[in-house]
This record gives C-alpha cells, sequence and structure tokens, in this order.
C-alpha cells in the first residue's frame, strides 16, 4: 500500500496513510458489547484521508449486515446497509480525499450487494440513497480549526423510515446538543430517489418501479 502521494502533501496536510493491518488493529481495541452493536455504533474519522479507517469500519459492519440479512428480501437487505452506512462520518480538508473516500465506500457497498443479490438487481433509489449518505457523512472542513463550519446529519431509524437532525460538528462534544434542523421522517429509499432527481444521478437498477413497501 502505497502510504504517501507527495513530499508536498506530508509537508501540508500530513498526509500519511495508515496501513491495513495497523487499521484493523486499532479497530479491534474498540470493544463491541454484542456483536450488533458494529452496525449501530457511530465512527466519526476527523482526518479520514482517502478512507483507509471508514472503508475498514464499513467492511465490519457489511459483514454482519451479510450475516443477518443477506437471505431477506433485496429491500430488507438494502435497508440493513443503508442504516449499517449511515453511522459512518468522515471530515478531511482536502476535497479530493474526500471524493476517494466516498467513491470507496460506494463501491464497496455495490460490490457487496452485487455478490449477494446480483447487479442491477437493487431498487430504485437505493443507490440514490448510498450517494446521499456518504456526501452527507464524509465532508470537506477544518475539523481543528473551523469545527462550527462543518455540519452532519444523524439518522434515526423508524420502522423503514430515517428521522433526519442535522447537528453542528462544534456541539458534539456537549452531552446534550441541540439539532439545528430535524426534517419529517421519510423512508429510506425516498430519500435515495428525491437525491437523484435533485443531482440528477440516476442509478437504473432492474427493480425500477417506485414500490417501497
Ligand atoms: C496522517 S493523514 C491520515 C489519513 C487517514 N486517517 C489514514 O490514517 O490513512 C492526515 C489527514 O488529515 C487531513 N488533515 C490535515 N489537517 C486537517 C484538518 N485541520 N482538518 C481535517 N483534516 C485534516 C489531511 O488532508 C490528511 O488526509
Amino acid at each position: 500500500m502505497v502510504q504517501i502521494k507527495s513530499k508536498d502533501r506530508v509537508r501540508d496536510l500530513a498526509e500519511v496513510y495508515t496501513n491495513e493491518r495497523e487499521v484493523n488493529a486499532m479497530l479491534d481495541l474498540i470493544p463491541l458489547k454484542k456483536p450488533d452493536d458494529i452496525i449501530t455504533y457511530r465512527y466519526l474519522e476527523p482526518a479520514c484521508g482517502n478512507g483507509n479507517f471508514l472503508i475498514e469500519i464499513l467492511r465490519r459492519k457489511l459483514a454482519r449486515v451479510n450475516e443477518k440479512y443477506a437471505d431477506k428480501s433485496v429491500k430488507e437487505y438494502e435497508f440493513y446497509i443503508a442504516r449499517a452506512l449511515t453511522t459512518i462520518y468522515g471530515i478531511d480538508i482536502c476535497p479530493e480525499n474526500v471524493s476517494e473516500s466516498r467513491a470507496r465506500l460506494f463501491t464497496e457497498v455495490k460490490a457487496t450487494f452485487d455478490t449477494h443479490k446480483g447487479s442491477f438487481e437493487y431498487s430504485q433509489g437505493f443507490l440514490g440513497l448510498v450517494d446521499y449518505i456518504l456526501a452527507t457523512n464524509i465532508v470537506v472542513g477544518d475539523s481543528i480549526n473551523a469545527p462550527e463550519k462543518i455540519n452532519f446529519v444523524e439518522f434515526k431509524i423508524s420502522h423503514r423510515k430515517f428521522i433526519r437532525s442535522v447537528f453542528c460538528f462544534a456541539d458534539l462534544t456537549q452531552k446534550k446538543p441541540k439539532a439545528k434542523k430535524v426534517l419529517d421522517a421519510e423512508h429510506f429509499l425516498t430519500i435515495g430517489f428525491e437525491y437523484e432527481q435533485q443531482t440528477g444521478i440516476r442509478h437504473e437498477g432492474k427493480q425500477g418501479h417506485l414500490n417501497f413497501i
């Protein structure tokens, strides 16, 4: 694995990537009370680089989701993949790193889905939702000098709906941070479908009809 991209980037960004072995050794230090905690625990990487920690966290989450839900219906599997993804957050000051992190996680989710359910089997809105979650959760920002300029979306689950609350990163050290905004609960696939409409990104799946049940 390449640990530096250039000497200039090491000087300007302190950019030295962590090897997979060290990433996994560090993640192993985080205790889980029960196996399903890996799906629901929230992880935040405040200097995420090109996503070396984020991708391993995602792999661990997806491994548990696959164990429990890969043989369920497409929509149930998608819901739990999305739910796991909503719990992964990253910040980096360098936009290129943020784009690379998002792309790596997108590819991982899609490859996992394709392996278990087949390419193009996803529901309309699912990959749009993946794009949406990655855009809200992995963001460009200065986590040291300007945490007040960074916003994150917290996703809470209500049946097959997500309730989204916007929080300022600077407030997250408070015991009970106050949300800046709370959006109405929406079906998880509707969020993805609407995001596709807004951005013009379209992912055509076989299950292209808007049947969200
Ligand atoms: C040592 S690298 C670590 C990258 C990744 N965590 C890893 O272990 O592979 C440091 C990263 O921090 C980012 N960075 C530097 N200053 C930052 C700041 N004030 N806020 C957010 N990110 C920053 C750099 O762009 C770089 O990607």
